[in-house]
């Protein structure tokens, strides 16, 4: 059931050294593809990257911040052209939230790494960066990187007793 996925996902930031297989990836990938988006434009692009050289050098886009995504086999970086669409923001995060979903229900892990609006250096930002080491053409901008694998580390999943519930509305705030 969906509900229990969601209860069970956790941000795993620790992999085990294990390949993620094709036919996973595959699926990945094409879930990314279902996603819903602002007049069904879709400007999103995925780049699934699993050369070990490219995720130490992705890993090193924002600094600690970012760092553990050189333990993990996979990760997916969800771009999109900007000129497409001016929901670039909300379809390319839609597509990453599936895709974290569709990870927890194939028993992997995964973790997003925010790239949108944050820094490489002073001068460079994260996007810039990423765009650089994975020759990604000028008018696409990164929003996110999915760390995805094999889980290394346990996380209880979320208690329904600890939600917010003070943050739901019923007719009128
Ligand atoms: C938009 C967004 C940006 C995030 N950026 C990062 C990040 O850059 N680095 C990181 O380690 N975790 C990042 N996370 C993961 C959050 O820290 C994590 O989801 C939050 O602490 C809740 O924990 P949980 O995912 O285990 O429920 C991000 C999550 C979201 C939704």
């Amino acid at each position: 059931m969906l509900f229990d996925i969601l209860k069970s996902r956790r941000s795993i930031r620790k992999f085990q050294n294990k390949e993620v297989e094709k036919e996973k990836i595959d699926v990945i990938l094409k879930s990314a593809l279902l996603s819903p988006s602002s007049r069904s434009i879709r400007p999103w692009q995925f780049i699934a990257v699993t050369d070990a050289v490219l995720i130490r050098q992705l890993s090193l886009c924002r600094g600690p911040a970012s760092q553990f995504l050189s333990g993990a086999p996979l990760a997916i970086v969800v771009l999109a052209d900007k000129t497409s669409s001016d929901a670039w923001i909300e379809d390319t995060s839609i597509a990453a939230t599936i895709i974290q979903l569709t990870v927890q229900d194939l028993d992997l892990g995964s973790c997003w790494i925010q790239v949108r609006e944050r820094f490489h250096t002073e001068q460079e930002t994260a996007g810039d960066y990423i765009r650089e080491v994975l020759e990604i053409p000028e008018q696409y901008r990164v929003e996110c990187m999915i760390a995805i694998g094999y889980p290394a580390e346990e996380k209880k999943p979320y208690e329904e007793s600890t939600l917010l519930y003070q943050k739901l509305h019923y007719n009128k705030f």
